[in-house]
Formats: C-alpha cells, sequence, structure tokens
C-alpha cells in the first residue's frame, strides 16, 4: 500500500530528504473518490517526475452548499487500494486543520476568470479552490502540478494563480478521461441514479453536435437554443450554460475564431454536470 501521511510536518520532512536527493516532485490534487480520470494524471506526473504525491482533500471552502459537502463521495481506503498499481509515492490526506488552523483568516481571490461560467454559478467556489491549491503547493514544494482539462475553468485559473504569485510550480493540464458511451469521469457521476446514468452520456453527444455546427460555421447562440432543448428533451434540468469561450481568457466569442472551447454545466436530476471539448 501507498504511504498515508496526515500532517504538514511528515510531508516536509519526507519531500526534504527527497529534494535533497536532487528528485523532481509532481503533486496530483484530488477530493478522493477516485477513478481513471485522476489516475491519468497519476500517470502524468509519474512519467514526468521522479516522485508523485497524490493529495486528497475535501475541501469545505469551495463546496456552496452543506449538502453538497456532505454528500460528496468519501473513498478514502478504496482510494489507496486504487494507488497501489500507480507511481504515486505518498497519499497526503491532511487532517483539516492541517490546512485550515484555527485563525485561519487568508483568502486567494482571482479576478475576470472566475467571475464567468461556474464562477457566476457557484459564489466563492474558485476562491475556496485557489485558497486550498495555494496551501498544497507551498505544503508539498512541488516542482511541477498535474491538473485535468475535465475542469478547464479551474485549470486556466491555477494557471493564472501560479503566474500571478510566482510560485515555482509548472501547472500542467492533462486530457479528459471519459467512459465508453462518452460520459466524462467525474466523482459526482456516484450520485447519478440508474436512470440518469443512462441519460448523463447525451450531454456529450449534444455538445459534439454543437461543435461541428460550430466548425462548419455555425453561430453559436442559433446552435445553443437547438442544444438547450435537445437537452431538455432528454431529461436534463436546467442549462446553466453552454457557451463557446476563448481558451486563454474564457471571453465569450459567436464563432472559433481563435482557439476555442466548448464548455457546459447542466443539472441531470439533482446532480450538477459540466464537460467541455476543444473546437
Ligand atoms: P477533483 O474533482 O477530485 O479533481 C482532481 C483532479 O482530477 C482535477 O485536476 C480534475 O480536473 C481531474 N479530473 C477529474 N475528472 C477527470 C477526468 N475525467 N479526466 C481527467 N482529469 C480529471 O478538482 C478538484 O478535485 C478540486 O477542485 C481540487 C483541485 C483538488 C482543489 O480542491
Amino acid at each position: 500500500m501507498v504511504e498515508i501521511l496526515r500532517t504538514k510536518a511528515e510531508l516536509r520532512a519526507r519531500v526534504a530528504e527527497w529534494k535533497t536527493a536532487g528528485d523532481r516532485v509532481g503533486v496530483v490534487p484530488t477530493m478522493g473518490a477516485l477513478h481513471q480520470g485522476h489516475l491519468s494524471l497519476v500517470s502524468a506526473a509519474g512519467e514526468a517526475c521522479d516522485r508523485v504525491i497524490v493529495t486528497i482533500f475535501v475541501n469545505p471552502k469551495q463546496f456552496n452548499t452543506p449538502e453538497d459537502l456532505e454528500n460528496y463521495p468519501r473513498t478514502e481506503e478504496d482510494d489507496a487500494r486504487k494507488l497501489a498499481g500507480y507511481p504515486a509515492d505518498v497519499i497526503y490526506v491532511p487532517d483539516p486543520d492541517q490546512i485550515y488552523p484555527d485563525g485561519f483568516a487568508t483568502n486567494v481571490s482571482i479576478s475576470g476568470l472566475t467571475e464567468v461560467l461556474c464562477g457566476a454559478h457557484r459564489p466563492g467556489h474558485f476562491d475556496g479552490v485557489a485558497t486550498v491549491v495555494t496551501k498544497l503547493f507551498t505544503q508539498t514544494c512541488a516542482d511541477m502540478a498535474f491538473f485535468g482539462e475535465k475542469d478547464f475553468q479551474q485549470l486556466q485559473v491555477v494557471k493564472r494563480l501560479a503566474a500571478d504569485l510566482d510560485l515555482m510550480i509548472e501547472v500542467v493540464g492533462c486530457p479528459t478521461i471519459r467512459e465508453e458511451d462518452g460520459l466524462a469521469m467525474s466523482s459526482r457521476n456516484l450520485l447519478l441514479s440508474d436512470r440518469s446514468r443512462i441519460k448523463a452520456p447525451v450531454l456529450n453527444e449534444v455538445m459534439e453536435e454543437m461543435a461541428e455546427g460550430l466548425r462548419q460555421g455555425g453561430q453559436a447562440s442559433d446552435l445553443r437554443a437547438k442544444a438547450e432543448s435537445r437537452l431538455n428533451a432528454a431529461g436534463f434540468g436546467e442549462v446553466e450554460y453552454i457557451d463557446l469561450r476563448a481558451c486563454d481568457d474564457l471571453s465569450v466569442l459567436e464563432t472559433p475564431e481563435r482557439p476555442a472551447r466548448l464548455l457546459a454545466a447542466v443539472w441531470l436530476a439533482g446532480v450538477r454536470l459540466i464537460d467541455n471539448i476543444a473546437v
């Protein structure tokens, strides 16, 4: 089994040994309930680094409701078992006070990028992400960090954060891993009922169709209306957004005149699904 550390003191001691030996250290931050998407990041880290730390911390600051935080799947033993076949050297599962000690009063907030898409629908979410990611970067002293394109906006926010604060870490984005039917893997998929699980891949189908329409010269606003009605007909609830955005600054585009991404957030029977694809 991969060793589990729960305090920053133990973690620092271990990383100090590695650094003395000249090892390059990678970190894969997660909230656990690990699936092939997370594990692909661990593999990427193993290829680029000598040592890999996987962090598991269900970060209360990035949840919008107490119910969502409470319902988030927690499967530490399974997670540790899954990591045994991957190049993880240490699993860092910090006790909550290792991240947010009494009196903790700092908030890391990024403007612009965090005000749109998920940021507009989940107030404070990206502040919570940026704050915990900053702490995980400084606690692990990692040279490289691996994030999934599945959370494309988060990836852009973390890159901005690392650049703006001169954090000595290289942020690497890795492709989205999908189920065979196209559904992007997500810990939240565990919350879908059997009926919802059957409907869920329609999101990716609709997005692929919309991307194809855009490539053929269609306008995002026209194609969005069609996509929304297809999703509603398939039994989805609220479509928070299904937007064409510029990859770098996430500004709104009508056509993919520069590198663009189609991003969506939709509700399916009480579960919020997000996905994005290159156009
Ligand atoms: P979590 O949702 O557990 O995701 C951890 C990492 O796995 C993120 O970088 C995410 O983009 C990546 N990931 C999730 N599903 C993926 C998939 N299907 N394919 C590829 N990568 C995937 O994102 C978070 O946790 C948190 O916000 C965190 C960064 C850990 C801060 O708390």
